[in-house]
């Protein structure tokens, strides 16, 4: 049986109640494979109206984020365990925009994923590198440190998203060699200094129903994270209604 693909909707800071009942409409009517995992990852207010909207469907609830501390004095930020209560089976974990945005440093991140895994949330960890690391070519190093940095010993499976920045929200994608290139040598890394043996690779940055399928079945990448194409109904659906 093939393996399941991780189509991962990163919503951001986008949809309101009725867009989000709009599309989460459309998606529970679509029939698509037994082998897609489809994650939907929606900002905190809607997280509990999503968890209605889906019930009896194949989608799952995902979160964009958690707070490292399960409780305390952190005006603004959402726990793990409210996260988990509300439904959620999975968590983003170190996007490029909360590292940029919100000062997040791969030690950070890496207590996430301890507490997400503490809490039976499963993270999805991103790394990835900003444009001018791609152009002097140490991009390699960089995401390796990333891995060094952000990933805790002894885990026994890992979900990893490569997302360039370069690539987000541009339009722009690595070549297929790129992201190969990239998939090897974190999955080499990760096996080598992490001992991780169960590890899917999820590549995201500009992802389309045009340029899914033949990144996934070049690269042999175990799924995608969409931001712009997961707001659109058409190409969100012509992913998941693909051949998988
Ligand atoms: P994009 O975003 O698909 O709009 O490039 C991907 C992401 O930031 O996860």
């Amino acid at each position: 049986m093939a393996q399941n693909t991780l189509i991962v909707s990163n919503w951001k800071m986008n949809l309101n109640l009725i867009s989000a009942k709009k599309l989460i409409s459309k998606l529970r009517s679509l029939k698509i494979s037994k082998n897609i995992k489809n994650i939907i990852c929606p900002q905190y207010l809607l997280i509990p109206h999503v968890r209605k909207l889906i019930k009896n469907s194949q989608i799952i609830l995902g979160a964009q984020d958690c707070h490292f501390e399960e409780q305390g004095s952190f005006t603004g930020d959402s726990s793990i365990s409210l996260i988990r209560e509300n439904g959620c089976k999975y968590v983003i974990i170190g996007h490029s925009e909360r590292r940029e945005f919100h000062k997040e440093e791969n030690l950070d991140v890496k207590k996430k994923i301890k507490t997400a895994i503490k809490n039976y949330v499963i993270p999805i960890v991103c790394v990835g590198e900003p444009s001018l690391i791609r152009q002097n070519n140490s991009y390699l190093k960089f995401i390796c440190n990333q891995i060094e940095e952000c990933i805790p010993k002894k885990l026994e499976k890992l979900t990893i998203a490569y997302e360039p920045i370069w690539a987000i929200g541009s339009g722009l994608t690595p070549t297929i060699d790129d992201i190969i290139e990239v998939k090897e040598c974190c999955v080499d890394f990760l096996k080598k200094t992490k001992k991780i043996k169960d590890i899917k690779f999820l590549y995201g940055g500009s992802v389309n129903s045009k340029n899914f399928f033949e990144i996934r079945n070049e690269c042999k990448i175990d799924g995608a994270l969409i931001g712009g194409a997961s707001l659109i109904e058409k190409e969100i659906t012509n992913i998941l209604k693909g051949d998988f």
